[in-house]
């Protein structure tokens, strides 16, 4: 009787363990996730990823002058190339924010249509002074797989053709996200 009654408590103590830890709300580790991928910006050409919709001298502005803005869809690629991977479109606006005319602010969605993460997406905002090498900006949210996700990434421009206004921009981003 003394064995039974003793097993019987023990039973009783797992369970309300158990009971305890499955009730106790559980703060899930955030996942960490580093993405890097090439985006392709032309204010010129055919394929023209960009273009201009106001500033001083209406759609004939200079991106170069205080507040001139441009709409952006440009193709998001796995290389450096613009022939490799397409595995997004990078979505948004621009705006010459600096009175000097040397930075512009950015934000877009960089939705990704292929690769690993195809469906989900990466809001983006910050500063661009895109006369420094390595640009930091803010990654504020996201969808899909990046829920929740904060970060932050670096900008890079990889080639730019500064008459043609045709170039490639490295981003190197590290997300936080469940
Ligand atoms: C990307 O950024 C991370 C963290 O900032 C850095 O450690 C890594 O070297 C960068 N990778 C490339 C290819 O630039």
């Amino acid at each position: 009787m003394g064995i039974y009654s003793n097993t019987l408590f023990q039973l009783l103590l797992t369970v309300a363990a158990l009971y305890v830890a499955c009730t106790i709300p559980r703060q899930a580790n955030p996942a960490q996730t580093n993405l890097l991928f090439y985006a392709h910006d032309r204010l010129t050409g055919d394929d023209a990823t960009t273009v201009m919709i106001g500033g001083k001298a209406g759609h004939e502005s200079n991106i170069f002058h205080f507040g001139s803005m441009v709409v952006m869809d440009c193709p998001v690629t796995e290389g450096p190339d613009a022939e490799s991977r397409e595995i997004g479109r990078a979505q948004g606006i621009y705006v010459n924010s600096q009175r000097d005319g040397k930075a512009v602010y950015v934000v877009f969605s960089v939705m990704f249509t292929a690769g690993e993460y195809e469906g989900s997406s990466l809001e983006i905002q910050g500063p661009d002074a895109f006369a420094m090498k390595q640009r930091e900006f803010g990654v504020v949210s996201g969808t899909g797989r990046f829920r929740f996700a904060r970060g932050f990434g670096i900008l890079e421009t990889e080639v730019m053709d500064l008459v043609k206004l045709r170039g490639t921009l490295k981003l190197n981003i590290t997300v936080k996200h469940y």
